[in-house]
């Protein structure tokens, strides 16, 4: 890895329902000098935004990340339709049923994600990154607020949708998409620089769990300290998701918008005009871009980032 001392730091705010492979995005996230992760606004989606909220406490306990991010509960339901959740995968507690987590105190309810997400815009402007890991009804509301800041905002990189690929909730809808359809559309309308990370992408992203082991040490893991713990943590976490997964294995969708936040070369980009339809549909549609979509993803350059970054060496 690079020389953290000459490595210029994003200013990052992650918005995500934590979540499984949200959870892995996040131990990128921090595994990557990179960024630097100033907050996470929490969505309802993979769960309810109770459990997203405590879940995203979880990860920062268990992680203990040098510069500990806000946790800022936002959104617990979509703008206008009722919230469905993919806790069939995800768990109950939407991060894989694990028990032994250290307690975590509820963060302060106010702000709200859409007013941090207005005044981090505002503060930062065109050197802010935004990721948006779930359902979009955070960043919709922070549109609302104040249009003008958030197109200010240098990359709004989005994990959704599904431009030429079939979706995996209906035939034709990705998941983040289908949840809140109309966040996606007041979004993708708003002139904002989305870069979409959509399943066209993150299906080229898939990891086995024999792979995906192998980084995490033998068993009992040798390293002791915090690393070993949080290995042994990331390797309970995912085991439900990676059992309901096929030969290939798991996805690693929020991982690689997160890879795609911090080298943008792992991934070609295309132009497109998105419509969005009222199932969440994320269709081409004649017209301007409004965002850029990631084509083809270097897997094997990805794969190897991710798992490099993934759990700390150091114990
Ligand atoms: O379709 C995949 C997306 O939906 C991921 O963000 C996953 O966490 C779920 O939210
Ligand atoms: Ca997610």
């Amino acid at each position: 890895m690079r020389d953290r001392r000459r490595i210029r730091r994003t200013p990052t705010v992650i918005d995500t329902d934590p979540g499984v492979d949200d959870a892995l995005a996040l131990l990128l996230a921090w595994g990557s000098p990179e960024l630097r992760v100033l907050a996470l606004t929490v969505v309802a989606g993979n769960a309810a935004l109770a459990d997203t909220v405590r879940n995203a406490g979880r990860l920062v306990a268990v992680r203990r990340p040098l510069r500990p991010p806000r946790i800022v509960p936002g959104a617990a339901s979509p703008l206008r339709r009722p919230l469905v959740t993919a806790t069939h995968y995800h768990g109950e507690d939407g991060l894989g049923d694990v028990a032994d987590w250290p307690a975590v105190a509820p963060p302060p309810a106010s702000p709200s994600a859409a007013e941090m997400l207005v005044a981090f815009a505002r503060i930062h402007a065109e050197r802010l990154t935004l990721v948006a890991l779930g359902p979009l009804t955070n960043v919709a509301l922070a549109v609302r607020e104040d249009a003008e800041s958030m197109r200010r905002i240098g990359r709004v990189v989005v994990m959704g949708g599904a431009v030429d690929v079939p979706g995996n909730v209906t035939p034709d809808a990705e998941f983040n998409a289908h949840v809140d359809p109309d966040a996606a559309r007041e979004v993708f309308d708003a002139g904002l620089r989305i870069d979409l990370v959509p399943l066209d992408a993150t299906r080229q992203a898939a990891i086995t769990r024999k792979r995906f082991m192998v980084v995490l040490g033998p068993r009992p893991h040798p390293r002791e300290g915090p690393s070993g713990l949080l290995a042994r943590r990331i390797a309970a976490l995912t085991e439900q998701a990676f059992a309901r997964e096929g030969p290939r294995g798991m996805h690693l969708h929020d991982p690689l918008a997160v890879g795609l936040a911090v080298d943008a070369t792992l991934a070609t980009w295309e132009p497109v005009r998105i419509a969005v339809g009222d199932g969440g549909e994320t269709r081409r549609t004649p017209g301007p871009a409004n965002c850029r979509v990631a084509r083809v993803v270097d897997t094997d350059r990805f794969i190897d980032f991710f798992l490099e970054r993934l759990c700390p060496a150091s114990s």
